[in-house]
């Protein structure tokens, strides 16, 4: 029988690079012949589009924060059951950009801390969680570059208050800080090398 595969998380305040990097691991392992599903949330499953459209900010729309703070619980675990898990059966590794803790860190901005933790009590831990940790202020400026839809966490002053979110609770996911402020490949090389001592490849 195939050995179960391995799940990675990448997260980090908007800007903070995570979906380049979770490419590049991709290709880092992909090089050493393994086989890897990238994914992220918000899914692009049903309850995963349904977040996407509360993001993006709309003239009149109303957003229910202890709302959205249950949607991105629910859409982790259909995620989970449609997506993650099988790949994980059948011997992938599967890189997440965005996990739990990326609804610890936003929704428990809004919402009361320990019952975001309850809800999201069912999603199933990963193998490895890393935090891109980055100025606040460089990843903002990366953001507004890129451009594309404005969403409701588009301001420095959230991403700032984010930033020292992830600081404080980055440890309750187990998760492997990695400082963000330099190039990006020497964030994946830093990326790599922890991936190598915890997981061994
Ligand atoms: P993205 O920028 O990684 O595509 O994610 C979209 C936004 O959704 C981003 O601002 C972070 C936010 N988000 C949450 O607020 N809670 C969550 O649980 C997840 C997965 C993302």
């Amino acid at each position: 029988m195939e050995k179960r595969g391995r799940f990675i998380v990448l997260e980090g305040i908007d800007g903070s690079g995570t979906t380049t990097q979770a490419e590049n691991l991709k290709a880092h392992l992909e090089s050493q012949g393994k086989k890897v599903h990238l994914t992220r949330q918000p899914s692009t499953g049903v309850i995963g589009k349904t977040i996407r459209e509360f993001l993006a900010k709309k003239e009149g729309q109303a957003v229910n924060w202890e709302m959205l703070a249950l949607l991105f619980a629910a859409d982790r675990l259909h995620h989970w059951e449609a997506e993650i898990e099988p790949h994980l059966r059948a011997g992938d590794f599967v890189i997440s950009d965005r996990y739990v803790l990326s609804s610890l860190v936003y929704q428990g901005e809004d919402c009361p801390e320990e019952w975001v933790a309850q809800i999201n009590q069912y999603a199933p831990q990963p193998d490895l969680t890393f935090w891109v940790n980055i100025s606040a202020e460089a990843a903002f400026k990366r953001v507004k570059d890129r451009g594309g839809v404005e969403e409701v966490y588009d301001d420095l002053a959230k991403q700032q208050s984010l930033e020292k979110r992830y600081a404080r609770l980055a440890s309750s996911q187990n998760a492997i800080e990695v400082n963000g402020d330099r190039s990006i490949s020497e964030v994946t090389q830093a990326l790599c090398e922890a991936m190598q001592k915890h997981l061994g490849v």
